[in-house]
């Protein structure tokens, strides 16, 4: 329990959060609005991923993951999901040079044996580029789901008991979590989720466990900067307990 206890220290000074986790939705109802396929609206946030990242860099923001792609979002049509995979390949190809140069760390998260082994190779190439960087950690989450993720740590663990380099007794939440797609970095603060729809969708699971939640209209194409500082600022009014009383947090 010892990380989880609530001090001022638990938030930047200037109630800036450590960790934003983003889940981008509205894409393709953005498209239908506009009478154009659905891929067009993947397209078009591209842009709002752009602007997301530079903003978070700029607000002082240290971590920040976007989820880019579900382990359900296969069951998609073949020829909106190979679109989508050929848009991950050219934005990385695009924006590895500036994300470099702005010192960002990239990191993506899932079941990446999934994909095809272009995307791979470039996804490999980026991550041992940018691994040195100290600016914004990005986290892409492609073919990323909560659960597949609590399964991959329990199953290492298993590994691990099973091959007798850890005993059952040494298992405990910190532990646990060392097993994540997350593992050393701290949990997301705040969870954004645009496009109307309030649910997690399998995000990830275990670490939004007392991550701050702001869901707001805009589908992810028209996700503005303004939009961006609403969720931060109502970050910033929130008090965060993690089960102890206002007194305990020393909250007036
Ligand atoms: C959800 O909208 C969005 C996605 C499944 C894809 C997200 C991808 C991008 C924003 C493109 C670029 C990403 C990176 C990291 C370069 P939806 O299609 O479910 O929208 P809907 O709910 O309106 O149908």
């Amino acid at each position: 329990m010892s990380n989880k206890v609530a001090t001022k220290n638990d938030q930047r000074p200037n109630g800036v959060p450590r960790h934003v986790a983003v889940i981008m939705d509205g894409n393709g109802r953005w498209a239908k609005l506009r009478s154009l396929p659905r891929h067009a609206g993947h397209r078009s946030g591209v842009q709002a991923v752009r602007n997301t990242v530079e903003h978070a860099a700029k607000c002082g923001i240290s971590v920040l993951t976007l989820f880019a792609f579900s382990s359900e979002n296969w069951r998609r049509p073949q020829d909106e999901v190979g679109r989508l995979m050929k848009l991950f390949l050219e934005a990385l190809q695009r924006e590895v040079d500036e994300l470099h140069r702005n010192r960002v760390r990239l990191r993506f998260i899932g079941a990446r044996q999934q994909l095809n082994e272009g995307l791979i190779d470039k996804i490999h190439a980026a991550e041992l580029r940018t691994q040195a960087n100290d600016g914004l950690t990005l986290n892409i989450a492609v073919a990323y789901g909560g659960r597949w993720d609590i399964v991959e740590a329990a199953r290492k663990l298993a590994e691990k008991v099973a091959s007798k380099k850890m005993s059952v007794s040494d298992l405990n939440e910190d532990v646990f979590a060392s097993h994540l797609a997350l593992a050393g970095l701290p949990d997301p603060d705040l969870l954004i989720r645009t496009g109307g729809e309030q649910r997690i969708s399998n995000f990830l699971l275990w670490n939004l466990a007392y991550s701050e939640l702001w869901f707001c209209d805009s589908l992810w194409p028209d996700f503005s900067t303004a939009d961006f500082d609403e969720a931060l600022s109502h970050f910033a009014h929130r008090q965060r307990r993690y089960g102890h009383t206002d007194d305990q947090v020393g909250v007036a």
